[in-house]
């Protein structure tokens, strides 16, 4: 192992005892045939994925993506891409602080929860979900209580990605029906925005968030997060990119179709629309059996109306709001 490698297993190792990560290294030095290789470090992993899996709060969430799979939101990469390495004894030896977590509001289907998919590919972290609202399940135990286990096992895992999808609605609580008052909402709330604000352990929480009207004020308030960004509609460029993107996961060579074309004929769509109607113009060349042309999406274009359209004041509130209080995921709008 070179010392970026061994830098990598050492950093995999953290938060097991010492007995789990000598059992998690010889089970890989064995699965190796002998030798201690560059993947011990997955094999490190798969033990951390037993620890959360037990504690039932957290979910262990395999299914990353790839950074360059996500279209657009140049901004928001770079960010991440400048933090590749910021949980390395590296960055604290240089005298940087760990990166505490970020904020994403933003358009319905626009890629808030794929960039929080890939930042703990990017990382290389593990990223665990926590569902806010099972906090508040009265079958497992006091919901004050869970909060406190589910930081604990983040923490004992650390360095690690902890992503809040849809926090507005998880920490909202009441009006779910096993949600027995506002009161245990709010502090639960209250102990999950104050450990945010503490927090030691490099847990690098990633929360996501589209409705603002029922966003709690004190969890944008300064301290709480390094950054908050605002996702809006992909812009022209944006959407090529997504094009290329969801052309080429579905087997397609993007180079055969014109993107610019398709990104003018879809303005204002999201990029979960761009992949439906790539989905939806297959379909069109898949029951005539013939191979998908740049006619079949354009026509699924014309019969599609944005949501954007539907939701046009949402979406001019949820702009303002952002720009007094975020920054954008991308440049040039
Ligand atoms: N910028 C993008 N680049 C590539 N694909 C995208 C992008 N935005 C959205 N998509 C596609 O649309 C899907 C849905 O997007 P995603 O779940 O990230 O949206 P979201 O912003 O979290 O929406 P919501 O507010 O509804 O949760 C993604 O899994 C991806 O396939
Ligand atoms: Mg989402």
């Amino acid at each position: 192992l070179d010392r970026r490698q061994q830098a990598r297993l050492v950093q995999a190792c953290l938060g097991l005892t010492e007995a789990e990560a000598s059992n998690a290294l010889a089970k890989a030095i064995v699965q190796a045939g002998g030798v201690l290789g560059s993947d011990a470090v997955e094999a490190v992993t798969a033990e951390k994925k037993q620890i959360i899996r037990k504690s039932g709060l957290l979910e262990y969430y395999d299914n990353t993506e790839l950074i360059d799979n996500v279209g657009g939101l140049d901004t928001l990469k770079e960010w991440l891409r400048k933090r590749v390495r910021a949980f390395t004894d590296e960055a604290r030896t240089f005298g940087l602080p760990a990166p505490k977590g970020i904020l994403l509001v933003g358009v319905q289907g626009c890629g808030k929860s794929l960039i929080a998919r890939s930042v703990a590919s990017m990382w290389r972290l593990p990223l665990l979900r926590l569902d806010a609202g099972r906090l508040f399940s009265s079958l497992v135990g006091s919901s004050e209580e869970n909060l406190r286990q589910a930081i604990k096992t983040a923490e004992s895992v650390a360095p690690a990605v902890l992503w809040v999808d849809e926090i507005e609605k998880g920490f909202s609580g009441v009006g779910s029906s096993n949600v027995s008052d506002a009161g245990t909402a709010a502090r639960v709330f209250g102990g999950f925005i104050t450990w945010l604000q503490e927090k030691q352990k490099p847990v690098f929480v990633v929360a996501t968030a589209n409705d603002i009207s029922n966003l709690p004020p004190e969890l944008v308030r300064k301290g709480r997060f390094d950054e908050i960004f605002f996702v809006d509609l992909p812009n022209a460029a944006e959407r090529a990119d997504i094009w290329r993107i969801h052309l080429a996961k579905r087997n397609r060579d993007p180079n055969q179709f014109d993107l610019t074309t398709l990104a003018m004929a879809s303005e204002g769509l999201s990029g979960a629309e761009i992949e439906q109607a790539v989905i939806a113009g297959l379909y069109e060349a898949f029951d005539a059996n013939r191979p998908l042309t740049m006619n079949d999406l354009l026509d699924v274009l014309n019969e599609t109306v944005p949501l954007s359209t539907m939701m046009r004041e949402e979406l001019e509130a949820l702009r303002a709001w952002a720009r007094q209080r975020a920054r954008n995921a991308s440049t040039q709008r």
